[in-house]
């Protein structure tokens, strides 16, 4: 099977997504990835420093990273530390939670002598190119943006600030900067990305042609709740991090949200809470939710919980034994930062001495 494009219709806008196919829902056979790393060449995602990664996001991008690193795509990590001011007043520790994010990414497996993982702060000609970029696009496209829309009614400030309204175009300079083809995300990403291509183009028709227009590449393993039945958010207190350990797992997991119907069937749309844990069982064990479902059988939420405890704990041992090890020594964390922030400064450099070029600036 080769990639697919599949188009998805958000609220203002259209994007063409490739998507990861996982089917059955818990299968992680994925010969989309295969084919995806064939026609693309660089990589670029990241995730905002505010608190460290969950399952949800290692079953849907983390894992992708990996394994399109290890095809021998180049990968760019950024960690957008402007972001993480985009709805609150100021970043915590926002150091801290970058090293912690390289943490997470060298012990699910990224390669730091060949991915490039860097903070967008220490990079001044990738923020550079926020000006020439914020001149191609409109206020009305930026403030249609759904994605944006959701962040302001869920944000901690009583105002909203420009940089909200205009982090999609900085997020455009993220991945335009070093000129990546492919951006492993989340649907709710996909406003962002087709920011990214509107000013791809328009600066190519404007000024010369310079920027490829990136693709995105979805995840098609259903979406993972939070242990409340809500979005599974670093914030919310309901999920399970790369880095919890054993014991808490099993806390959390004791606590998920189920229903009193003893018999286990998989049915998300009726029995989210249930089908949740099947699909982290199933994840976990690379088995279809169902046949997890019919092993259950009647044995009722405890006996699931239990499961699916035992499953997170099984597959991600080594990964967590592998992130106390690099816990250990946070010098090399930091160092990977170092080293990444350096070639993404060179990467950078070029690309808005292109710019200029192209501009006709001086
Ligand atoms: N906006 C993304 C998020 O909130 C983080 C991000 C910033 C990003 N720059 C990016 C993702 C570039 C992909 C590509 O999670």
């Amino acid at each position: 099977m080769t990639a697919e494009a599949a188009t998805t219709v958000t609220a203002a806008t259209t994007v063409t997504a490739l998507t990861t196919d996982r089917t059955p829902a818990g299968s992680t056979a994925n010969p989309l990835v295969a084919a995806t790393a064939a026609g693309h060449h660089r990589i670029l995602t990241g995730d905002r420093p505010t608190g460290p990664l969950h399952l949800g996001h290692y079953f849907g991008t983390l894992r992708n990273r990996v394994e399109l690193q290890s095809r021998g795509l180049e990968l760019m990590i950024v960690i957008p530390d402007y972001q993480a001011i985009t709805d609150r007043d100021r970043a915590d520790r926002p150091a801290e939670h970058a090293e912690d994010l390289v943490l997470d990414y060298l012990a699910a497996g990224v390669d730091p002598e060949r991915a490039t993982i860097f903070t967008h702060s220490a990079v001044p000609a990738l923020n550079q190119l926020l000006l020439p970029f914020l001149s191609l696009v409109s206020v009305a496209e930026l403030s249609r943006n759904p994605t944006v829309k959701d962040e302001i009614a869920h944000s901690r400030q009583s105002a909203v600030s420009g940089l909200m309204f205009t982090y999609p175009v900085h997020q455009a300079a993220d991945i335009l900067f070093c000129k990546a083809d492919l951006v492993p995300v989340g649907q709710d990403q996909l406003p962002h990305l087709e920011v990214t291509r509107t000013i791809a183009r328009r600066f190519n028709d404007r000024y010369t042609t310079l920027f490829p227009e990136p693709q995105a590449l979805l995840s098609r393993a259903p979406l993972l709740l939070g242990t409340d039945g809500g979005k599974m958010s670093k914030s919310r207190g309901n999920a399970v991090t790369l880095g919890a350990t054993a014991d808490e797992t099993a806390r959390l997991l004791r606590g998920a949200v189920t229903d009193p119907d003893r018999h286990i069937t998989y049915d998300p749309e009726h029995r989210p809470g249930v089908s949740n844990l099947l699909l982290l069982t199933a994840l976990c064990q690379d088995r279809d939710p169902h046949a997890v479902a019919a092993e259950i059988g009647n044995g009722g939420a405890a006996l699931l919980k239990r499961t699916a405890t035992e499953a997170v704990n099984e597959y991600f041992r080594p990964l967590r034994a592998r992130r106390a090890e690099l816990a250990a020594d946070r010098t090399v964390l930091r160092e990977v930062l170092h080293a990444g922030n350096a070639r993404a400064n060179a990467v950078a450099d070029r690309t808005l001495t292109e710019v200029r070029a192209a501009m006709g600036t001086f």
